[in-house]
């Protein structure tokens, strides 16, 4: 079993950081100097994932663009001798081979990965969340690749979260297996209190079989009135195997404006521009609170 496509969900509507998002995409906001979805293109790419297929909708072109060379700019920077910028520029555009397909209606998660279907053909596939960003030593879906390619099964990342937030995501049936690794013998998606299994949630990555798309092509809508992902991994994990990844490193949800700020504190304290003067400047706000 071997890893090399993934697919990345970006076709929701930004709701939670409106009105930022009423016309840029909220996977285009920048998360210090760079655009939330770079780091995702970045985690996949860094876990030797070659083609990406990113699920969009009508108002994310400025997403296929970011891709792009840009031949007028890159030739500015060049007469400016403007080295470093113009090597990130072209940088991002190098990252992956980046494919688009629109979602045109949105139906929710599993709609979003069905979408998928053609482009990942018959192979097991990794999916990245675009509003979940990992700051982990090993990428995150790395560790996860390497738990499916062993057990030859689907991998999803988990955590534990509080009790009290699990309602936010959905809960996974687990037996040990190995240290950080567990057995998944159901899954329910925003669970209320009397359905929790555990307190182990997805956050935000998986490794799948094409099996999956067999299962969404028949799912009815489930929690939301929506084709909710967990439940078709709730059948999937019935039918073959499937394993969790208890997943080391931080995992930030920049889909809400508390976690969004979070993430851009934390990666302007280790960027080499910003981060001495960071945190001079948070130590002077603090004595003045
Ligand atoms: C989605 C998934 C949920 C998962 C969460 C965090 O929920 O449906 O199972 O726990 O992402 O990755 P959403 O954040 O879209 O409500």
């Amino acid at each position: 079993m071997k890893v090399r496509k993934a697919v990345i969900p970006a076709a929701g509507l930004g709701t939670r950081m409106l009105p930022a998002t009423k016309t840029v995409p909220k996977e285009m906001l920048p998360l210090v100097d760079k655009p939330a979805i770079q780091y995702i293109i970045e985690e996949a790419a860094a876990a030797g994932i070659e083609d990406i297929l990113v699920v969009t909708n009508r108002a994310k072109s400025a997403m296929d663009d970011y891709f792009d060379y840009y031949p007028e700019l890159e030739t500015r920077l060049l007469q400016s001798g403007k080295d470093r910028e113009l090597t990130e520029v072209r940088r991002a555009a190098d990252l992956a081979n980046i494919f688009y397909v629109r979602q045109k209606e949105t139906k929710g998660l599993g709609h979003a990965i069905w979408r998928a279907k053609r482009f990942v053909g018959d192979e097991p596939f990794a999916v990245l969340l675009g509003d979940d960003i990992m700051r982990s030593k090993k990428p995150v879906v790395k560790q996860l690749i390497e738990a499916a390619e062993r057990y030859e099964a689907s991998a999803v990342g988990v955590q534990q979260v509080g009790l009290d937030v699990i309602s936010k995501y959905c809960s996974v049936k687990v037996k040990p297996l190995e240290e950080r690794i567990f057995d998944v013998s159901d899954l329910v998606e925003k669970p209320r209190p009397e359905q929790v299994f555990s307190n182990y949630a997805i956050l935000g990555r998986y490794v799948l079989t094409p099996g999956i798309f067999d299962v969404l092509e028949n799912l009815t809508p489930g929690y939301g009135g929506e084709i909710q992902l967990t439940d078709g991994l709730s059948e999937l994990c019935k039918k073959e195997k499937m394993v969790a990844v208890d997943f080391e490193g931080k995992r930030y949800d920049t889909g809400n404006l508390k976690g969004f700020l979070e993430a851009t504190i934390d990666f302007a304290m280790d960027h080499p521009e910003t981060g001495k003067w960071l945190k001079r400047f948070l130590k002077d706000k603090a004595k003045a609170l």
